[in-house]
């Protein structure tokens, strides 16, 4: 078993990607409407795993990249993390999953009000890809990564509409998948997919192993919804069934639940074994995925 030290991992790209957004929404707060760019920095700076950050550094190590203050894998980071956020603030909105409480606080739409909310998400993706494409000029990367978020985020929006579908019509097994990979995986495939360009320039075949992951992630997600306390989570627990979500744990029970979550994680592991000893916190991270209390 690894002895990677994860928890001090995610520290440190939490606090280097924390400083870019928080710099981010100190640039665009000045001279913007003060009650907007006040909930772009409550969404973008209340904490937060910082997982997917933490999948673009450490995707972007494992082939040699450079991760610290002014990388481009920071700041293709720090955009991922502004385009998470965004759909974080509308999957909480009255109209979609209608949930009050986010990372231990308010969500926007209660700490201020919903059109409010609905703007600082349009604003967060927009954002996202100013952040991106801003960046000192390089070889090309950088409007490879635009695509890559764009592509993950278009993937993200199609899961959440097949999710509040599926609310009302049960997709079954194939269905739920389909959708998850979308709703979840096309943001975690982002993260190594745009790790490994921004490091190498390509992709390096990492797509599948990040839908993978992100189903691992989503199932996950969905196990602790049923499994946890509000207070371990800071959102909600135990709403998923009185929603008539579709998940594997409603589907197939929490025993196969978990154990497929294991599964593809496993299959992801496979997919990094051969990156060698700089792929340890990529590893730690996909252990992560489905060991994680909140
Ligand atoms: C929650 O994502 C939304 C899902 C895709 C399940 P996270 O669990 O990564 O949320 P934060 O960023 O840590 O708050
Ligand atoms: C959300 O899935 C996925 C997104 C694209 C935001 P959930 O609705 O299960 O996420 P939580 O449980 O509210 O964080
Ligand atoms: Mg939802
Ligand atoms: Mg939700
Ligand atoms: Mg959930």
């Amino acid at each position: 078993m690894s002895t990677f030290a994860l928890d001090p991992y995610l520290a440190g790209v939490a606090a280097r990607v924390e400083a870019e957004l928080r710099e981010a929404a100190r640039e665009g707060a000045r001279g913007g409407p003060a009650r907007l760019w006040e909930a772009i920095s409550y969404a973008l700076l209340a904490g937060g795993k910082r997982l997917r950050p933490a999948l673009v550094c450490a995707t972007a190590e494992a082939f040699g990249g450079d991760t610290g203050e002014g990388s481009l894998p920071l700041r293709f980071a720090a955009s991922l993390e502004m385009i998470h956020t965004y759909s974080l603030v509308h999957d909480d909105l009255p109209s979609m999953d209608d949930d009050d409480l986010r990372r231990g606080r308010p969500t926007v739409h209660k700490a201020f009000d919903e059109a409010t909310a609905v703007l600082a998400g349009d604003a967060l993706q927009s954002l996202a890809f100013e952040h991106l494409l801003a960046g000192p000029p390089d070889d090309g990367r950088a409007p490879r990564l635009a695509v890559v978020l764009a592509s993950g985020a278009t993937r993200m929006v199609e899961g959440q509409s097949l999710d509040l579908q599926a609310e009302t019509v049960p997709p079954g097994l194939e269905g739920v998948l389909d959708l998850q990979r979308r709703k979840t995986g096309a943001l975690l495939a982002a993260s190594v997919v745009g790790g490994a360009i921004a490091a190498t320039g390509g992709d390096q075949g990492l797509g599948p192993a990040g839908l993978k992951l992100g189903l691992a992630f989503q199932i996950a997600d969905d196990l602790l919804d049923l499994t946890a306390t509000t207070a371990d989570l800071g959102k909600r627990a135990g709403k998923d069934a009185a929603a008539g979500k579709a998940t594997l744990p409603a589907l197939l029970g929490v025993e196969e639940a978990r154990r497929r979550a294991d599964d593809y994680c496993e299959e992801a592991l496979q997919a990094f074994a051969g990156l060698g000893e700089r792929a340890e916190a990529l590893r730690a991270l996909a252990r992560f995925v489905v060991s994680r209390r909140k």
